[in-house]
Order: C-alpha cells, then sequence, then structure tokens
C-alpha cells in the first residue's frame, strides 16, 4: 500500500504575495499540481493534501482534479507538525507514506519511481532524495557515509559553519514505512532557530534511514521566494522547447518564447521569436507561427501562419494566413484558407472556406459563407446597448470598403454591398444593396465662393 502526503500548508512568507506558495503558478499549472503529478506513475492508494494557509482557497482550486483527501494543519508549526495531522487520517494504514513538499515542482515522475523502488528493496525505514548542490544556501544539510545510510539532517539556520560546507542537501522528498513514521512523530521538539517541529528530525530517530542523490540536481529546486520561481520556470519552459525540438518543431529563437505543458504541435511547425502559447494549443505540420505572437486555448491547422497576432479560444483551419495585427477572440471559427489581415477582429463568428477579411474590421456575432470577401473597414454592428444580434453573409458576396452592417441582419449569397453603406434592411441573394447619401457636385462652388 502506499499513501502519498504533499505538504501545502504554509504560507510562503518570502513570495510577499496574496497568492498561497503552492498555488503560484509555472508553465500553466500550480506548484502543488506539479508536485502532486510527479507521483502521477505510482497509482498511490490514497493522496492526502496537508492545507493550512488559505485551505479553503488551495482546496476549492484542486478538489476537481479529484480523489484527494484534505487535511488540515492549524496553526502551521512546521513540517513536522504537518505530518502529525495524519495520524488520525492513516489510523491503521499498513505501508509506504510518500511525503513531497509542495514547492519542488520539476520533479520527474522516474526519480520518484526511482525513490520508491530503493526504499522498498534496502528495507529501510526511510529513504530521502538528496542533491549536491553548488550553492546549497537555505537547504537542510544531509549527513550521510559511504553506503547511503543517513545519520541526520540539519537545516541551514541551524549548521555550524563547519556543517555548512557539506554540499549534500534534502530535497523534502521522502518515503517512509509509515508505521515508523507513525512511532517516532510524537516525540518532535522544538529545539531549533525557527522553534518548530521539523520532519526532517525523524530521519535520525528511524533506525534505518538511506538517501537516493539525484543526477539533475535542478529536479529538486525547492520554490521559496520569486527569484527560485523565476529560475524554475526558465528551467521548465527549456523543458518543454527541448522536448518539442525532438519531435520536430523549430524555435528560431528559443529563449525568447514560452510554451504550457498542454500544448501539442505537428512536424515542421516553425516557431518565430517571442511567440507565446498558452493553456491548451494544437497546431498542426507546417505551421508558422510569430513573430510577436499570443496564442491561448486555440487551435491551428497546418500550413496556417500567424503574424504579430493574438488568438484567444479560437479555431483555425488549414491554409489560413492571419495578421499582422489580427485580434481573434472567443468562438473565432475561421475555415480553410481563410485569410485575416491588419487590424482585424474577429469574435463569435463563423467564416467559410476562403472567405477574406483583409483590413480594419470588426466581425462579432456574425456567420460568412465561403468566399465572401470583407471589404476595408467593414464593420458588423453587433450590439444594440441591451443585446449582441447576429449578421449573416452568404457565400461569394462582397462588401464594399468601410461598409456597417447593423444586427441583425441577413445578406445573401452572391450580394454586394455598395462602399460606405449603412445597411439594415436584408439583403437578396445576387441583389446590390446602397445605403449611403447620394453624391452631390457644384461645379464651379469655388469661384462663386468668391
Ligand atoms: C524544507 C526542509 C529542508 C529542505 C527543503 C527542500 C524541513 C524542516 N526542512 O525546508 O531540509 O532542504 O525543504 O526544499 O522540512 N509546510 C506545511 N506546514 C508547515 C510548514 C511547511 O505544510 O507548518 C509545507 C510548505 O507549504 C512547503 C513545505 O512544507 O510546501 C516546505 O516548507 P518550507 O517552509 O518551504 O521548508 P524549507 O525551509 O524550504
Ligand atoms: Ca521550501
Amino acid at each position: 500500500m502506499l499513501a502519498v502526503a504533499v505538504l501545502a500548508a504554509g504560507k510562503g512568507t518570502r513570495m510577499k504575495s496574496a497568492l498561497p506558495k503552492v498555488l503560484q503558478p509555472l508553465a500553466g499549472a500550480t506548484l502543488v499540481e506539479r508536485v502532486l503529478a510527479s507521483a502521477g506513475n505510482l497509482k498511490p492508494e490514497r493522496r492526502l493534501l496537508i492545507v493550512g494557509h488559505q485551505a479553503k482557497r488551495v482546496e476549492q482550486q484542486l478538489a476537481p482534479l479529484g480523489g484527494l483527501e484534505f487535511v488540515l494543519q492549524q496553526p502551521q508549526n512546521g513540517t513536522g507538525h504537518a505530518v502529525q495531522q495524519l495520524i488520525p487520517s492513516l489510523q491503521g494504514f499498513e505501508g509506504e507514506l510518500l511525503v513531497l513538499n509542495g514547492d519542488v515542482p520539476l520533479l520527474r515522475r522516474e526519480t520518484v519511481d526511482a525513490l520508491v523502488q530503493q526504499h522498498r528493496a534496502s528495507g529501510a525505514d526511510v529513504t530521502l532524495l538528496t542533491a549536491r548542490l553548488e550553492n546549497p544556501t537555505g537547504y537542510g544539510r544531509v549527513f550521510a557515509d559511504a553506503d547511503g545510510q543517513v545519520s541526520s539532517i540539519i537545516e541551514h539556520r541551524d549548521c555550524t559553519n563547519e556543517q555548512h560546507s557539506n554540499n549534500l542537501t534534502n530535497a523534502g522528498i521522502y518515503c517512509f514505512n509509515w508505521t515508523a513514521l507513525a512511532n517516532v512523530l510524537p516525540k518532535l521538539s522544538t529545539d531549533n532557530d525557527q522553534g518548530e517541529l521539523y520532519l526532517t528530525d525523524t530521519v535520525a530517530m528511524l533506525p534505518k534511514a538511506m538517501h537516493l542523490e539525484v543526477a539533475d540536481a535542478d529536479e529538486v529546486n525547492g520554490i521559496n521566494n520569486r527569484r527560485q520561481l523565476a529560475q524554475c520556470e526558465a528551467l521548465l519552459q527549456q523543458r518543454l522547447r527541448h522536448h518539442w525540438m525532438d519531435e520536430g518543431v523549430t524555435f528560431v529563437d528559443p529563449e525568447s518564447c514560452t510554451l504550457s505543458e498542454g500544448c501539442r504541435f505537428g512536424r515542421d511547425v516553425v516557431i518565430e521569436p517571442q511567440t507565446h502559447f498558452r493553456g491548451r494549443c494544437v497546431v498542426g505540420d507546417n505551421s508558422r507561427i510569430g513573430p510577436g505572437s499570443l496564442i491561448e486555448d486555440a487551435s491551428v491547422g497546418t500550413n496556417v501562419s500567424v503574424v504579430h497576432s493574438v488568438v484567444r479560444e479560437a479555431n483555425i483551419g488549414n491554409d489560413v494566413a492571419i495578421g499582422p495585427f489580427a485580434h481573434l477572440r472567443p468562438a473565432a471559427d475561421v475555415g480553410d484558407g481563410c485569410r485575416i489581415g491588419n487590424f482585424v477582429e474577429v469574435k463569435k463568428s463563423q467564416l467559410g472556406a476562403g472567405t477574406k477579411v483583409n483590413h480594419l474590421s470588426y466581425i462579432g456575432d456574425a456567420q460568412l459563407g465561403e468566399k465572401v470577401n470583407v471589404g476595408a473597414g467593414t464593420i458588423t454592428a453587433n450590439y444594440d446597448g441591451l443585446n449582441k444580434h447576429r449578421t449573416v453573409i452568404g457565400s461569394n458576396s462582397k462588401t464594399g470598403a468601410n461598409s456597417v452592417l447593423v444586427a441583425p441582419i441577413n445578406v445573401g449569397e452572391r450580394a454586394t454591398i455598395g462602399a460606405g453603406s449603412t445597411i439594415t434592411k436584408d439583403v437578396a441573394d445576387g441583389a446590390l444593396a446602397i445605403g449611403r447619401a447620394r453624391q452631390m457636385t457644384k461645379d464651379g462652388w469655388a469661384e462663386r465662393k468668391g
């Protein structure tokens, strides 16, 4: 039997944030979600989350993940105190308890798997993850012999000068034999610089404590302040970019681009500089995105180009050109072969295949057929001050420059709207509609004016 407990009750004072530390986002997922995911291969029987600071908020955010037991730690008197709160919940539980600090988000699943495996193979009471760090400042120091047997962990602030020179650090990831741990938990004391109950002190009380040193020290980065948050973000972004490069994506200037975990890219996608993907995005083969674009929760087909544009919660078909300087807003659905040009905004509208909106337009709450040519400056006037209304334009129709289509309105197929028109009545298939004042020209007017 395996239970996983994540320590997520701390405030994260050093972050200086209104947000609890474990809810800070990193490449589109919170720290605690990432920590939980690192134990994802193990299929634990129980998953416990120790909450305290802003407990309700943390619970609300994580409840949708399902299968979590929330255990309250109030007040928060240290990591040992946090694990003591599990005693009633784990009454009668037999097996391993994997304890994960909630602020160690870069752990790989394979590393956590290896920790549990080694623990089971050695029959230790506890096995903890360690790393040799060039700069171990702030981390607990692990004192161990050449066989990997640990005698104690001493927090940075409690170390003597000599002890500080030990750079073997505690990652905050432990696999305990629960029965053995439960026996020593009540014996913890607050005899340390912070006056807290330290989980790390249990290690010296257990007969057989072992450690597993990670090969890649970056994995065990703990986040206590915004500098460390930024470092972890940079590492995670690099991991994501390397993953997609290995899958056939070109980054012209990798470090200037950011991705989220929920992105999927096809082969030969080119990501130009200063381009950012957030949330869940899919980009098809041979598309070229950027430079200077933001794509969020969007799907982009194959062979698409997006230049200096913002695309949010929108769908783009294949062989489409977007931008420069276009804004696709939620529920913009752009068909194959469309062209959305400069300074064009599209919201909650379907555009049929081959339709072009090339310059300076707003298309909102509209349905455009195939091969519609929307003239420069055409606006769908969709809002009457109270409600939104729909505009429908049939296939092969054209609107002249600077047309206003006052919704609700239906324009048929093969219809033409004269330039500068304000259209308030439906237009039949094949008709020409002009809705503007007739031009008046007074010859010789300048001379007469004197
Ligand atoms: C801890 C370890 C240190 C290790 C480091 C690794 C202890 C005493 N020290 O130090 O040896 O090198 O992690 O990153 O454990 N938390 C609670 N309740 C509390 C206090 C903390 O749930 O009362 C949670 C926090 O939310 C956080 C985690 O425990 O997720 C670690 O707490 P933190 O204060 O960051 O410990 P460190 O000082 O980093
Ligand atoms: Ca920490």
